[in-house]
């Protein structure tokens, strides 16, 4: 039985303290890692009247599963949180929590991939209505509203541009249309943005990048109050979806280093970020944190910190070749998708069949997206140093 957390802790607090129960457990201080299918009752009438059974069936959840669901509800201040297999699995057990036949929903034209995969590839077939919305326009939000309405996406930032949303403008929009507000807090997390605190209904995170953090774990989890969580919870358990024991070990583990590797990840891409400014080559770099970044305004007042992953947009003149034998002279850069790990990585993206508005912004030059992990900031700058020189001198720049 997770032990209950009574007062109103700091986050780092939090992160370091919830979901534990030594007690329970001889003292060990971390969870058991049950790995359960069968969960046996001592009679025939115990098991068909369920009486003082907390845990039924693997799939239903264990105290292994349940104590990472009461930690990162704990950290969010919320009622509580139903995993997934993964961040995008938490997407779309919380749209389909919600949404039904004939509903509308709207999704920013800056939303994740995947996420935008799934809108486009399975509503129609659901008979869901959908709109792209631009995250920087409240008025096209406005415009987009239908009478059937039922859930308003919001990612903030945006996945490859990093646009910031005005969530007390939007929330507030939602609420007066009695519209379900849903957001991807990848990026933000419960440590630099409780979108819970500013009044979304229901807040995914991928446990995968951040809280998993260190590029062995997928898991995703849905955070909610009381009126959204047992509709998440009902179709989690008749989808058939349950995660794995040791994934949910790791996830707790990651969960207690949290704010250290978060607070490190930021800071070294906010100084990358800086370094990609001052390089000629560089026509925009895009880190909220940046005083330069079209939204620095409502990121400092909405957020208390950023995450590790930026986008840099190279000149027009810079061809796609060199800026890949750019990425290929960084030796410490992976050359992968994901973030949130401890190793930094880079990713060359074509943002034009992510977006489908005309006024969404796309670069005009090479785009690279950049996750900075927790390396040394001198080895990684020398390192970026060294391939934007190499660069220069293949391709006479
Ligand atoms: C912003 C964002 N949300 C959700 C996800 C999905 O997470 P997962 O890969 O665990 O499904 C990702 C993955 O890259 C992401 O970048």
């Amino acid at each position: 039985m997770t032990k209950k957390i009574k007062k109103n802790y700091k986050i780092e607090t939090l992160t370091s303290h919830s979901g534990l129960s030594p007690d329970d457990n001889y003292g060990i201080v971390n969870p058991p890692v049950y790995h359960a299918s069968t969960i046996l009752s001592p009679t025939m009438k115990d098991y068909k009247t369920k009486k003082n059974k907390k845990y039924t069936y693997g799939r239903n959840g264990t105290p292994t599963t349940d104590s990472l669901e009461y930690a990162i509800a704990k950290i969010y201040d919320a009622k509580g949180a139903v995993l997934a297999p993964s961040g995008m699995g938490a997407i779309s057990n919380s749209l389909m929590a919600v949404l039904k036949s004939n509903d509308h929903a709207l999704f920013p034209d800056c939303v994740y991939g995947s996420a935008r995969r799934f809108v486009i590839e399975e509503f129609p077939r659901l008979n869901i209505q959908f709109d792209f919305y631009n995250q920087r326009d409240l008025e096209d939000i406005k415009k987009k509203i239908r009478k059937n309405t039922k859930v308003l996406y919001i990612e903030s930032p945006g996945t490859y541009t990093f646009e910031i949303i005005d969530i007390k403008k939007v929330v507030k929009i939602a609420k007066d249309k009695k519209i379900v507000t849903i957001i991807d807090n990848t990026w933000g997390t419960a440590l630099y943005f409780n979108a819970i605190k500013f009044g979304i209904d229901i807040v995914c995170e991928a446990i995968t990048k951040y809280i998993g953090g260190h590029s062995d774990v997928m898991l995703g989890v849905s955070i909610s109050n009381k009126k959204y969580l047992s509709s998440i919870k009902r179709w989690r358990l008749n989808s058939g979806q349950s995660v794995g024991p040791d994934d949910v070990f790791l996830a707790l583990r990651g969960l207690r280093t949290l704010p250290l590797r978060l607070e490190k990840s930021y800071k070294n891409s906010k100084k990358i970020a800086s370094f990609f400014s001052s390089l000629k080559e560089v026509k925009n770099v895009f880190h909220p944190a940046l005083n330069n970044h079209p939204d620095h305004k409502l990121w400092k007042r909405d957020f208390s910190g950023a995450s590790g992953i930026f986008g840099i947009e190279f000149q027009k003149n810079i061809s796609e070749q060199a800026v890949e034998y750019f990425a290929d002279c960084c030796i410490l850069f992976g050359k992968g998708a994901s973030w949130g790990g401890f190793e930094s990585l880079m990713t060359m993206m074509d943002l034009e069949p992510n977006r489908s508005l005309k006024n969404s912004y796309l670069p005009d030059g090479p785009y690279l997206r950049i996750y900075v992990g927790l390396e040394n900031i001198e080895d990684l700058i020398n390192d970026i140093e060294n391939a934007i020189n190499k660069m220069r001198k293949k391709y006479r720049i």
